[in-house]
């Protein structure tokens, strides 16, 4: 039997019928069309999948889409305003903080929910902090890096 879903994603508002053993990884970039989101290992161990659900990083191919239902869903398509990248995704192109870019969707993600938990990281607590996102690619300094020009910058706060 199918469910109803109402889900906000990047401030847009979605209604399908999904079977209730739709993963939510499969709902984002399958019936919505949002592929920004990448499937690692489907079992909660990669974090490329990780999504913001009602501002906390989660893994979305943790949770089925039906236990979303009501709730607001950020996806790095929602990251950038207009013209304007996240500081966490200048911080990403300013200090080579990817190479491949498989992982680096759910990394600016798990990120973002970093620095709102600590503005100022060490580089222990970024390390921390992404303990649950693998890269295969980088040797990971370089997004240690990112991460905190994007602390830096957010700490000037928005350009004049
Ligand atoms: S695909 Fe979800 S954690 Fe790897
Ligand atoms: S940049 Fe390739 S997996 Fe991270």
């Amino acid at each position: 039997m199918k469910h109803t879903v109402k889900i906000t994603i990047n401030g847009v508002s979605y209604q399908h019928e999904v079977e209730p053993r739709l993963l939510l990884v499969h709902y984002i970039r399958d019936v919505v069309g949002l592929t920004g989101t990448h499937i690692g290992c489907e079992s909660s161990i990669c974090g490329a999948c990780t999504i913001l659900l009602d501002g906390q990083a989660v893994k979305a191919c943790t949770l089925f889409a039906v236990q979303a239902d009501g709730k607001q869903i950020t996806t790095i398509e929602g990251l950038a305003s207009s013209d304007t990248l996240h500081p966490v995704q200048e911080g990403f192109w300013v200090k080579h903080g990817l190479q491949c870019g498989y992982c680096t969707p759910g990394m600016i993600l798990a990120a973002c929910q970093l620095l709102q938990r600590h503005p100022h990281p060490t580089d222990e607590e970024i390390r921390h902090g992404l303990e649950g996102n693998l890269c295969r690619c980088t040797g990971y300094q370089h997004i240690i890096e990112a991460v905190k020009y994007a602390a830096e910058k957010m700490a000037a706060g928005p350009a004049a």
